[in-house]
């Protein structure tokens, strides 16, 4: 984590642009972010081009003055290496970095996110630039961290990437029989003989558009061949990754002791976080939620960062003030909501709240982005007031709250590969994307305020009641064994729909399905029914009729106790929910989608009986949410209305002093450590 040993307060700031502002402008910076009780600035995220004029200088001067203003000020720096857009002379003279799309069109310069990953040319000067930093500010103290890049995503389609995809699958295959048969080239003639007929799987080779959809308008990239694109996906994923390494260990070279990290953007498709979180010091990531998504969903990604960090205290690296102008619809944040989603960041495990961006820019794309400084340029505006009395707040928290764990007895599986895999895999129904499978589940518990880590497929299971690996489509090699043991052991399992069905090269398993969890699970899943949203079935689970929805496994009990059956269509009788007594433990089995009501009435029952809900307890009031962090200083209870109204707390029944009301987008913080209950936080 980011306030280890140097920094102990909570970090708040975000990225500062003084690049595009003069000298006059950045005195006057100073003295408002002082003001607003901003402590850290993230400096050079996008200045590649003006610290590297031509091949072989390097001009810091700008830079250096900068730093040297923002130090004189005590401000703490996040050091970005700006290198997440080439400068416009490398695109010219080595058009070899410029990005190749799925399409094959070569992009020219522009925007940024523009490089290509595997670039010998690109590779060189990135790292370079990081080197040339580290050695340039290795001896300044108020450098707490360093941000590599910037919002690593997308894949690259050139020759260079192709022929470094051939190296990556010879190293993972080793012979071209091997891969063949991981690949199972028999279908459709694609027999390799040699690695090199190998070609990247884009709109040239195995991708097409479909344009099928009921609305006409609806066109989907899709691929024939998901055992080459799911390796492509891979590969792309750890050549970002291979170009993060290349500049977090040019830095190291000169600051043994560097943070080093780079921003990560929650539940994003296109890396496997799960790996990268094993090569940062500390995660951080940029919260970005649009108009109208649900305050369950944002915990989700908050709690699924802290998950690839493995549990540690991370940091919000970004998020706006008020407006994303990047969303269709550019909602302010009501007044108060800034504080409420920078202290739902804070319950679910960050120790920094940083914004994007200090001073709003003047001019291109995100010119009307909002920033703790508008283009008034004044302390009299509400964003700016409303930052202030946050700083002030979260500075307060400083001694007691840093470095706080969550306290999570329950998590939930959430596996890239099996996003892209079944993603990708025709025959499963369109509206079962994987996050909303696993969101399903999160909500449920989120809705009583149990504390739930989601965590990737490799991470221990042993301190954990309950798992729910929802849509395990994939199970990867081990991932049987250890969901054996934790259940063998005295867990509690959930598994649903589309479970057990491929390995890790997406081949499907002739073992019936769910393939390698069948003796777990107790049952033999025999087929898929899949329909559109509006032909559901239903079930009687404990009394209460919920429906079932998109996909249906029409499954047969070996050994699992039926909780649930189908009413209706050919299936009516067949097993829906099902548990398995495995050891000391249960597996459970949800073969369909159905509703909160169900999600809610199942999570609640086996927390109950694994001790982490009393029987009581009711969900929380609608909006409200409810997060735990804890360390020496006590347990930290976090109280959070989402929502625009006030609302009565008098029903909470938490025995803690909560208030009896909270108003609109209020917060409430109790400590509790030993028999005190403290109220740290009060509207
Ligand atoms: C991302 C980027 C920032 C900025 C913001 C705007 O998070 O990292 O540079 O573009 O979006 O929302
Ligand atoms: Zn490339």
């Amino acid at each position: 984590m980011i306030n280890s040993d140097k920094v102990q307060e909570i970090l708040y700031g975000g990225d500062y642009n003084p690049e595009q502002w003069d000298e006059q402008t950045r005195k006057e910076d100073m003295k408002l972010l002082k003001k607003a009780g901003i402590n850290i600035l993230t400096l050079n995220v996008f200045s590649w081009a003006r610290l590297q004029p031509e091949e072989d200088t390097y001009d810091f001067s700008d830079l250096d003055r900068i730093v040297e203003l923002v130090s004189e000020n005590g401000f703490k720096i996040c050091m970005a290496t700006g290198t997440a857009a080439h400068p416009a002379w490398m695109a010219k003279k080595y058009p070899e970095i410029l990005r190749t799309e799925i399409s094959g069109i070569r992009r020219k310069f522009g925007g940024r996110h523009n490089s290509c990953p595997t670039s010998p040319v690109f590779r060189k000067f990135s790292a370079g630039l990081a080197s040339k930093l580290a050695e340039h500010y290795r001896d300044r103290k108020n450098i707490v961290a360093w941000h590599v890049s910037n919002e690593y995503s997308g894949r690259c389609y050139c020759e260079n990437c192709e022929k470094a995809f051939r190296s990556w699958l010879k190293e993972k295959y080793g012979s071209i029989g091997e891969l063949n048969r991981a690949w199972n080239t028999a279908f459709w003639g694609h027999t390799f003989y040699d690695f090199d007929e190998i070609v990247l799987p884009d709109l040239r080779s195995e991708h097409f558009y479909q344009t099928d959809a009921p609305n006409g308008i609806f066109q989907q990239e899709r691929s024939t061949y998901p055992s080459i694109t799911l390796d492509h996906y891979r590969f792309s994923s750890d050549c970002l990754l291979a170009n993060y390494r290349d500049e977090a260990e040019a830095i190291r070279r000169f600051i043994p002791d560097a943070k080093i990290t780079t921003n990560l953007m929650g539940d994003i498709t296109d890396l496997d976080y799960g790996k990268w979180g094993k090569y940062l010091d500390f995660i951080s990531w940029d919260n970005y939620p649009q108009y109208g998504d649900e305050p369950a969903r944002v915990a989700m990604r908050h709690d699924l960062m802290r998950g690839v960090g493995g549990g540690k205290p991370f940091a919000l690296m970004e998020q706006t003030p008020s407006v994303s102008n990047w969303h269709t619809y550019a909602a302010l944040k009501r007044p108060g909501q800034m504080r409420s989603v920078s202290y739902q960041a804070v319950a679910h495990g960050a120790d920094t709240v940083m914004f994007f961006q200090m001073r709003q820019s003047l001019a291109e794309c995100e010119k009307l982005h909002s920033a703790v400084i508008s283009h008034a340029g004044t302390a009299d505006t509400r964003i700016y007031r409303e930052c202030k009395e946050l700083g002030k707040e979260l500075s307060g928290l400083k001694d007691v709250l840093l470095h706080a764990e969550t306290p999570a007895r329950a998590a939930l599986l959430f596996d890239w590969d099996n996003w892209w895999a079944a993603g990708m895999t025709a025959g499963l129904n369109g509206g079962m994307a994987y996050p909303e499978e696993v969101y399903a589940y999160y909500e449920a518990f989120y809705a009583y305020g149990i504390p739930v880590d989601v965590i990737p497929c490799d991470a221990e299971l042993s301190g954990y009641e309950i798992v729910a690996a929802p849509m395990l489509y994939m199970v990867k090699p081990g991932m049987a064994a250890r969901l054996e043991d934790f259940t063998k052991k005295g867990g509690t399992l959930i598994c649903s729909v589309y479970t057990g069905l491929a390995n890790e090269n997406d081949n499907i398993t002739r073992k019936g399905y769910p393939g390698e969890l069948r003796k777990l699970l107790g049952i033999w899943t025999e087929e898929f029914d899949s329909l559109p949203p509006e032909d559901q079935n239903s079930f009687v689970f404990e009394g209460r009729e919920y429906p079932a929805s998109l996909c249906f496994a029409i499954s047969h009990p070996e050994g699992a106790k039926v909780l649930a059956s189908y009413e209706k269509d050919f299936y009516a009788g067949t097993p829906v929910v099902t548990r398995n007594t495995f050891g000391k433990g249960r597996a459970y089995y949800v073969g369909t989608r159905s509703s909160r009501g169900f999600y809610h009435a199942l999570i609640k029952k086996l927390a109950v009986s694994a001790g982490l809900l009393s029987k009581k307890a009711g969900e929380l009031p609608e909006g409200v949410e409810l997060a735990v962090r804890e360390n020496r200083n006590g347990r930290f209870v976090f109280l959070i209305n989402h929502g625009g109204e006030e609302v009565s707390l008098k029903d909470l029944g938490s025995g803690l002093p909560f208030p009896k009301k909270l108003p609109p987008y209020g917060v409430s913080l109790i400590r509790v450590s030993g028999k005190d209950k403290e109220r740290l936080i009060k509207k």
